[in-house]
């Protein structure tokens, strides 16, 4: 199939999507059960988080082996049946690469522990200081220091996000042959693209030189919440981001000019500039930064983004991950930034149950098992509620998910639930399908205003034709509305439910 521009992508988080096992996780199996709904709901592309066998330490970012299913998740069998079935459906299957690092059971960093130096060069290990103290100031980003020692190599290695996630060494020849290897494997089976894991992150400085402290503005602006040390430092030598764009050309070189290609840009530094670098010709298609989930897709974010890019093309849209807590309220705000997403041009992710309006869940301390909640519990905003497992039916048992226990507590309230799935999902297939059969998301923007919470935005869509969008975020009636009938209207929605100022209503100008 030909590579899309602007897709509407459904992010599935597989271990949380449907299982068919009873095991209380979910599967491939699963995912293929559910994509008639995905199907249904008239996007391009499904993304797949992590797949691969992993420990899950880190949810499956932590992979063993990057060239096979885990178990848990089904068989190669499973796998290829999942991309004829998508492809039946007319849907791109674009695969997660986490080519950042390893698990820490990797055999190529078993092999490096048990003194194979060729494998050691996989990764960044490093002698003591005299003092026996680790050799520079570097911290990973979720806050420990970003050295491990190893009494068996008696050395220090590198690791940009948990100890049991080595950080590998890309520019070694042999790792980048083995990338290219794997990537092509997944192509060769029909996979339309790949989501880059932390792209941002891929080179460091080889000097070692210890990263200067932040500055108050960069403080503010490093990825992680203020309590979190990694935001005391100015990441200029553990991270190189601006040479990480050049090496997004090995990236294109590796999955084929017809793959499409997105990254995680984790630094929120200079966020908007860095996923324009990194989207030049012959690098990735979009990169997506945290800006729009942070703020909740808040009008000055919007405007914010539209001065500082040349095309939102570029730049991927979503409000909330696997990583970021659920945006939604279950409240007139839902439909609302449902429109504005569909409205605004480029590439659209929507997370699994968003079109559910699924609000972020809580959850009691002794279920969570991801490292970086438990770190600063209760504090952080936390990763495991956005996992929660999908409520598929709102009246079966264990909502349909599993004939099992879920491996998280699942208690969404089933009256919301089943108002949303009457009326939000509906609205999500009728915006997704405006969105692609008017032209919005290959659109460009002609102007943005914002006045306090109203975006006032107008676009010139790829079918020729103008359209004017106004998106009230809690602002109160709009001022000056278009007359003539609206194309699209959010406030249909919800009517039992306090507006309280939320608008969202798309115009032909
Ligand atoms: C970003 C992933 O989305 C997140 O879940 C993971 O912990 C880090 N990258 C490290 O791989």
């Amino acid at each position: 199939m030909a590579r899309s521009s602007a897709p509407a992508i459904y992010q599935i988080y597989p271990r949380s999507f449907q299982d068919t096992t009873g095991s209380g996780v979910g599967d491939l199996q699963g995912i293929i059960r559910r994509l008639d709904h995905v199907a249904g709901l008239g996007v391009d592309a499904i993304w797949l988080s992590p797949i691969y066998v992993s420990p899950m330490v880190d949810g499956g970012y932590d992979v063993v082996d990057h060239t096979a299913i885990d178990p848990r998740f089904g068989t190669m069998a499973d796998f290829e049946a999942l991309i004829e079935k998508a492809h039946g459906l007319g849907l791109h299957v674009y695969l997660d690469q986490v080519l950042n690092h390893t698990s820490d059971q990797a055999p190529w960093f078993q092999a490096a522990i048990d003194g194979d130096d060729e494998k050691a060069d996989y990764y960044l290990w490093r002698d003591p200081r005299p003092d026996g103290g680790p050799p520079n100031n570097w911290l990973a980003q979720f806050g420990l220091p970003a050295w491990k020692w190893n009494h068996k190599r008696r050395q220090y290695y590198f690791h940009q996000f948990l100890p049991e996630q080595p950080s590998l060494n890309l520019r070694c020849g042999s790792v980048q042959n083995l990338i290219a290897a794997q990537m092509k494997g997944w192509r060769d089976l029909g996979v339309d693209g790949f989501r880059f894991d932390v792209v941002t992150a891929f080179l460091w400085d080889e000097s070692l030189k210890d990263n200067p402290p932040a500055t108050p503005e960069v403080h503010r602006k490093v990825a992680g919440e203020v309590f979190n040390p990694y935001t005391y430092q100015d990441h200029v030598y553990d991270m190189l981001p601006g040479d990480g764009a050049t090496y997004a050309e090995n990236l294109r070189k590796w999955a084929g000019d017809d793959a499409y290609l997105f990254g995680e840009n984790t630094s929120g530094n200079s966020s908007i500039e860095l996923a324009m670098a990194f989207t030049e010709p012959g690098r990735l298609d979009s990169v997506y930064t945290t800006d729009l989930p942070e703020n909740r897709g808040n009008p000055a974010t919007v405007k914010d983004m539209v001065d500082r890019s040349d095309s939102l093309q570029r730049i991927a849209g979503w409000l909330s991950s696997h990583d970021q807590p659920r945006h939604g309220r279950g409240d007139a705000s839902d439909p609302v930034l449902a429109l504005q997403m569909a409205f605004l041009p480029g590439p659209w992710i929507i997370y699994q149950g968003e079109e559910y309006g699924l609000p972020q869940p809580d959850l009691a301390r002794e279920d969570v098992s991801d490292p970086l909640d438990l770190l600063y519990w209760p504090d952080g905003p936390g990763r495991e509620g956005a996992r929660v497992p999908m409520p598929w039916d709102a009246v079966a048992d264990g909502y349909a998910f599993t004939a099992g226990t879920p491996w998280l507590p699942m208690n969404w309230d089933r009256a919301d639930l089943q108002r949303a799935q009457a009326q939000l999902s509906p609205f999500y297939r009728q915006i997704v399908g405006l969105r692609r059969d008017l032209g919005w998301g290959t659109a460009k923007v002609t102007e943005c205003t914002v006045i306090g919470d109203l975006l006032d935005l107008t676009i010139c869509a790829t079918n020729g034709y103008t359209y004017r969008g106004l998106f009230s975020h809690g602002a109160g009636d709009f001022r000056d509305p278009p007359t003539g009938d609206p194309v699209v209207t959010a406030n249909v929605l919800c009517p039992n439910l306090v507006s309280k100022g939320w608008y969202g209503t798309v115009w032909k100008a």
